[in-house]
């Protein structure tokens, strides 16, 4: 099939470059000039596994092509998937400037049918929305031909974007049209071998499915989060419970890892969302609000840990940070716990060493002037990270930190003091290594004594 796809984000450059190696002739549409240049050049902008092979493999074979004119990009299209972002809006509402200025530029710029199929993730109604909208601006012109909107939320996770998209758990296409169904389900066929992984449904309850998604996913990260703080008070480590609630096949293993809190481009700002359409229905979100309040107050957790450990004072503390993404395999930083505790962490005069393997660049972009100033400094090695730290702080756990040397990392901290933000590590080995071990929901294993910094 000729397909187009506008924006090659996270979602849209994998979607391009999947149904590309599928077979189908893809244009993706991309505005910001710096992202294209790199694009055409086969250079992936994100970090995503898989995903450079895939692009390279797709303008090789000129399957996958990238542009930044709507008309040229369009031309030929048989199916137009919108995958521009939704960001939030102060009051929590999805911001949908995006996804309507590509509804007005459909308007403007088609020449011919075709089936528009909506991949952002998007309040309820936004179909019909953006479906009235390019309806306009065909009229406008006196354009003849009908175009049909669907919605087709998606479901890939950053770190695994590539394979979750090429063997989904699912598919949901929200349509009133027998035909635009049966397009989609012609295009997906090559995914999923069991076609009963597509769910067809109304275009309303596709749009809710995805943020109903993502809210419970929170709320069961939520949920395990308040446990842990229970745990705390009562001396019971949250990793057993974690272990004896999650055998149960009725609760499930997955999204009950107690930590410092739920971070990235989704989760905080569809929950946000969801609260605000909510109350703009004069419903009272009780349980969303309250998943809200408790992930604000996780990502807070390893700070006041930290502070509490140095008496009250930071100032001068030498803080390494393991894991700055906001889960592993990713470069995003958006709304990463990582930033709530260097952003504390700086303010409070800490020194500040952090390692990542693929979010760098884009904390250096964040924090300028500590990197300036020698305050925050950043490694690529775990080991370099350490030197001469006080604490050492595990935020993100890539397969790097899974299993390090503690040997090594002992002789090589000042003083072997470790907050685990993911509970990934063992507190008894750690305490026989000689680590005093914080864990999130844990009983604080072993002895350290603190001197003047
Ligand atoms: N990131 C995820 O893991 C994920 C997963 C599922 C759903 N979603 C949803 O998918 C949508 C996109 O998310 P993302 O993370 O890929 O966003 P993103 O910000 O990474 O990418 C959006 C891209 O669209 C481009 N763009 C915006 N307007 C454009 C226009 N008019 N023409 C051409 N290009 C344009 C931007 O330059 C950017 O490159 C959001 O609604 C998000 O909630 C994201």
């Amino acid at each position: 099939m000729e397909l187009c796809v506008i924006g090659a984000g996270y979602v849209g450059l994998v979607t391009a470059a999947c149904f590309a190696e599928m077979g189908n002739r893809v244009v993706c549409l991309e505005h910001d000039k710096a992202r294209l240049a790199q694009l055409r050049e086969g250079q992936c902008p994100i970090y995503e596994p898989g995903l450079q092979a895939l692009l390279q493999a797709g303008l090789r074979s000129a399957q996958l092509s990238f542009s930044d004119d709507c008309s040229l990009a369009l031309a030929r299209a048989e199916v137009v998937f919108i995958a521009v972002g939704t960001p939030s809006h102060e009051d929590g509402s999805a911001d949908l400037q995006q996804v309507l200025a590509v509804a007005d530029s459909l308007g403007r710029h088609l020449q011919r049918a075709c089936l528009v199929v909506n991949k952002s993730t998007v309040p309820v109604g936004t179909a019909e929305r953006v479906a009235k909208q390019i309806a306009a601006g065909l009229r406008s012109r006196g354009a003849r031909f009908v175009v049909e909107v669907a919605s087709n939320p998606e479901f890939l996770k950053e770190g695994s974007a590539v394979d979750d998209f090429l063997r989904p758990d699912r598919i949901i296409i929200g349509s009133d049209s027998a035909q635009a169904m049966q397009c989609l389900q012609r295009l997906y066929a090559p995914f999923v071998r069991n076609r009963e992984r597509i769910l067809l449904m109304s275009p309303r309850a596709a749009e809710f499915s995805k943020y109903a998604a993502n809210a419970f996913l929170a709320t069961k990260i939520s949920f395990v989060n308040e446990l842990a703080g229970l745990c705390s008070h009562l001396g019971v480590d949250i990793e057993q419970v974690r272990r004896g609630i999650g055998s149960d096949s009725r609760i499930g293993s997955h999204f009950i890892y107690a930590g410092c809190g739920y971070g990235g481009s989704c989760f905080p700002k569809d929950v946000r969302a969801l609260v605000h359409c909510a109350e703009q229905q004069g419903y009272q979100p009780a349980i969303l609000q309250a998943v809200q309040a408790r992930n604000s107050e996780q990502k807070t957790l390893l700070f006041q840990a930290l502070r509490e450990h140095f008496g009250g004072v930071l100032r001068g503390r030498h803080v390494a940070v393991w894991g700055l993404a906001f889960k592993p395999g990713t470069d995003d930083l958006r709304e990463a716990p990582s930033l709530v505790l260097l952003d504390a962490l700086l303010a409070a005069g800490a020194q500040v060493q952090a390692c990542d393997p693929a979010a760098l660049a884009g904390v250096a972009g964040r924090y300028p002037q500590a990197l300036a100033s020698g305050q925050l400094r950043l490694s690529e090695d775990p080991y370099s990270c350490v030197e001469g730290a006080d604490a050492l702080v595990l935020v993100t756990e890539w397969k790097q930190f899974r299993q390090p040397d503690f040997i090594r990392v002992r002789g090589l901290m000042r003083r072997p003091v470790l907050f685990d933000g993911r509970n990934i590590y063992d507190p008894s080995e750690l305490s026989t290594l000689g680590y005093l071990y914080h864990g999130i929901g844990r009983p604080r294993v072993g002895h350290c004594k603190v001197t003047a910094a």
